[in-house]
């Protein structure tokens, strides 16, 4: 059952969208991310996911359908309001040239930045925060093309942080991290969502979908193929049906959340 509109932090409603002179991407979803979740997004290479977060945050317009922000319509929000109320860290973004660890995360500041104001108080702490919750201080001053992918990963993360938005969508955190920097950026975005943000995340690792997921999105072919708590939609059936894929699924021994095994 598709939860009704304007309850969720985001709707996609029968939303039909894609890129010039192709046949659309996603085709008529409809899609909730409840407010103060941490909803991961799941599906196949190539199925719409980052499609998805993409008109979730207004960069692709849809062909039809249409997006609710606390249940109003994105397309009428101005820019700096919905840069003020979500942000995204895309799957890939490319470095400016020549730029520093720090600056870049001040350029999540900028849609908090009024004509003619100075860089506040406000601003240099919601860096700050970011950059130490993130646990890149220590990379501050250094050139942004120098680092790994993964010390990369966590500057865009806080970049996004520092923007300070209630609702955080994130394409793929985790995917450039070694495993104890996967599990820090889960945690840092649990620990997030029980400080009551709005967490969307596009997670391959179904695993972690499990453990910290309140919500699941699963998609295939640009739709949605089935929503709902973790346990539910991570079974063996679903998993075969969305990902083709023969597997157990066992509860993990610690947390009880389902484990996938590919047979
Ligand atoms: N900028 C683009 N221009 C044209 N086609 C695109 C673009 N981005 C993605 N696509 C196509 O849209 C489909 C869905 O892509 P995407 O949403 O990136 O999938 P996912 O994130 O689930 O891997 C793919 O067929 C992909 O080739
Ligand atoms: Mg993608």
């Amino acid at each position: 059952m598709p939860e009704s509109p304007g309850r969720a932090a985001l709707d996609a409603v029968r939303l039909t969208a894609g890129y010039r002179a192709q046949a659309p991407v996603l085709s008529e979803v409809t899609a909730s991310v409840p407010r103060g979740g941490f909803t991961a997004v799941i599906g196949p290479n190539g199925c719409g996911k980052s499609t998805l977060l993409r008109a979730f945050t207004r960069l692709l317009a849809p062909a039809g359908g249409e997006v609710l922000l606390d249940g109003r319509a994105i397309a009428g929000l101005r820019t700096s309001e919905l840069a003020r109320r979500q942000s995204l860290l895309p799957q890939q973004s490319p470095v400016p040239d020549g730029i520093r660890v720090a600056e870049l995360v001040q350029r999540g500041r900028y849609p908090h930045q009024r004509l003619f104001a100075q860089w506040s108080p406000e601003d240099e702490a919601a860096v700050a925060r970011a950059m130490e919750l993130t646990r890149i201080g220590d990379l501050a001053d250094r050139l942004v093309d120098t680092l790994s992918g993964g010390q990369r990963q966590r500057v865009w993360i806080a970049l996004a942080l520092a923007q300070d938005t209630p609702l955080l969508l994130l394409d793929e955190p985790t995917t450039f991290l070694d495993i104890a920097h996967q599990f820090e950026t889960l945690r840092l975005l649990d620990s997030l969502r029980a400080q009551g943000r709005t967490v969307v995340a596009v997670l391959h690792d179904l695993d972690h979908a499990a453990r910290f997921a309140t919500h699941v999105v699963a998609m295939r072919d640009g739709r949605v193929r089935a929503a709902g708590p973790p346990a539910a939609i991570l079974t063996e059936e679903r998993i075969r049906e969305v990902f083709g894929l023969d597997c157990r699924v066992i509860p993990d021994p610690d947390t009880g959340t389902p484990v996938v095994l590919p047979r």
